[in-house]
Order: structure tokens, then sequence, then C-alpha cells
């Protein structure tokens, strides 16, 4: 298998002084709740690796059913399940050799919570915070806090004077303007833009007559809201000086080009990996460098933002 942490100078680029061997990162949700798990998903291919979203207590989420698959993508109320920061931080310590940027994503349910998580996060080896202002069915964190782009500011202002890596802000695509929100997070620190979380769904089984989520509401992923977030991206690249990652329905190569010309300097896969296996990886940047070689391009970041200019 080709060694894209070493073999393709192509494909290398950086997100707020963080080196990646190409832009492709895990999302965060998916895989990453446990170091090993990490270190598989880094194997495969990926530039970077985003972990589940870690809170400063233990929690055990939402009752099954969770998860749903619908047409053209995933449901999921999954209620933020996680071990709590402190038991967390003992399973990053076992990934100081990972090679690549280890993205660690803390909430909490005020400003302090996610600033003292995303602290102790550093301590235990994180390369970046990724702060999820964007989860769409949990109470009092998430989208709660990330529509409010006061909220935002707080957040970020006071995580950005906690700790000395990079911050990335991953909003929520449920809220008229993603823009103003993206303005918050950039004007309050943040080093990047993650861009989008799921978008707020639900699904009724019709022989129960009843929804299928214990939520009853969960998030929406997967292809269904690729051409949102591309929008999205393409709204906050004129927004903001910043650099973006993309997320929501990357699946191939194609997707991945797509994101990049719309702003994105890198794009985050999650419900392409729970259908398909950790191969979207490779095959995303196998795509990638035979379409930059064909375009004449000597860089990926060449094509970043090029939608704009034309
Ligand atoms: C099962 C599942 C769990 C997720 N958990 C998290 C999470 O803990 N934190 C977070 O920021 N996003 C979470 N997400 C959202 C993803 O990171 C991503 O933003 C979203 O799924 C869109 O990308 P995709 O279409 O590639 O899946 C989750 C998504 C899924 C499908």
């Amino acid at each position: 298998m080709e060694d894209y942490n070493r073999n393709t100078p192509i494909l290398r680029t950086e997100i707020s002084g963080l080196i990646m061997p190409n832009p492709t990162m895990l999302a965060s949700g998916i895989l990453g709740s446990s170091a090993s798990m990490l270190k598989e998903v880094a194997d495969s291919g990926a530039g970077a690796v985003v972990t589940k979203s870690v809170g400063l207590k233990p929690s055990s989420g939402y009752p099954n059913p969770t998860l749903v698959q619908v047409d053209c993508g995933l449901l999921n109320a999954i209620g933020l399940p996680n071990p709590g920061i402190y038991k967390f931080a003992e399973e990053i310590k076992d990934l100081r050799d990972l090679r690549i940027p280890l993205v660690v994503s803390v909430f909490g349910f005020s400003p302090e919570e996610y600033a003292e998580a995303a602290e102790i996060a550093c301590d235990a080896g994180a390369n970046a915070i990724e702060l999820p202002l964007s989860c769409p069915h949990v109470k009092g964190t998430g989208s709660e806090i990330g529509q409010d782009p006061e909220m935002v500011k707080r957040v970020v202002r006071l995580v950005k004077g906690s700790i000395n890596r990079p911050v990335f802000a991953k909003l929520t695509p449920n809220t008229a303007s993603i823009n103003v929100l993206a303005e918050a997070a950039a004007s309050a620190g943040a080093d990047a833009i993650t861009a989008i979380n799921t978008i707020r769904a639900m699904a009724i089984d019709i022989e129960t007559c009843m929804p299928i989520l214990a939520n009853k509401f969960g998030g929406l992923s997967g292809a269904a809201i690729k051409p949102i977030a591309v929008r999205c991206i393409y709204e906050i690249y004129r927004a903001v000086d910043i650099p973006i990652i993309g997320c929501g329905g990357i699946r191939t190569w194609m997707d991945a080009v797509e994101f990049m010309l719309a702003g994105a300097s890198a794009v985050q896969i999650g419900s392409a990996i729970a259908l398909e296996g950790l191969s979207v990886f490779k095959s995303i940047c196998d795509g990638l460098c035979v379409y930059l070689e064909r375009k004449g391009f000597r860089s990926v970041k060449e094509i970043v933002g090029l939608a704009h200019k034309k």
C-alpha cells in the first residue's frame, strides 16, 4: 500500500500549523473512541484523526435505537456517550507515536466546561482541539450553544485563553446564517472552522406509528447532506479568513475535490466509513493525486477556494 504519510508531497497540507500528509481526516464520532481504533484509522491512510466528543463527566448516552439507516444517509441520536475526559486522557496517552495529528473533540455544558476538558486533553497529548458547537440532539450543549453567536464567542475565547494548541470550531448547519457563526468563532480566535455537523431530522416507523429513534430527533449525515455542506463551506469561505475543514457526505475523491473548490483546506469523513470501511481514505487520496496531476496542479493547496475565483 502506498504510504500517504511519506510519499505523496502533492497531497501534503497544513492547518493552523498542523502538518498533515494528506487532507483527509476522520470525523468525530466514528471509530474515534479508543486508541486502538484511532491507530487503525491512521494506518489506513488518514491525514489526521478526530476523536469521539468527550465531556468532563462520563455519560452513557441515549437508550437504543440510536442509529438508523435512511435513504442516502444515517440518522443518529447517540447522545454523546463517553467515558469522561479524565478516563479518556489515559487512552490518548497511548497515541504519542501516531505520526499524524491527533485532534481531540471536547464538549461542555458551559464555556468553563469546554475549557477545562480542552486543558486536560492537551495535557494528555492532543495536537489540536475541536469544539463541537453543533450536536443537534443533546440538551444544554452542542447546537443549543452553537446556534448563538455570542455563546460561540464565549466558548472559543475561553478555550483559546486556556490552551496553547490550535482550536477548531465545529459549526451547526441548523441555523439561518452559518457565516454569522463562523464570523463569531473567527473573531474569538478560532484557528479553523469545521463544517458541518449533522442536520436535525427524524424518521417514523409506519408499522408501530412511532418515531424510530428513542430520542425521537436525531442528526442526519451522509450523502443526503452533501450539497448543504458544500453550500455552507462556500458561504463560510467568503465570510472568514481562517482555514475551513469540510465535512458532510464525503465518500469519493470527487466529493473531496468539490469541498476543496468551495473552500475547504481539508475534509473529514464519517458516515462513509460506517457504510464502506476504512479503505475510503486511500481511495480518496489515490483519486485526488490523479486529479491534481491531470489538471497540472503542483499541490492540493492550489485548488482550495478555486470555485470563488472563476
Ligand atoms: C454515529 C455518529 C456519531 C457522531 N458523533 C459525533 C460526535 O461525537 N461529535 C461530533 O462533533 N460529531 C459527531 N458526528 C457528526 C460527524 O462528525 C459529522 O459531522 C457528520 O456525520 C457529517 O459527516 P458525514 O456525512 O461524513 O458523516 C457523528 C456522526 C455520526 C453518524
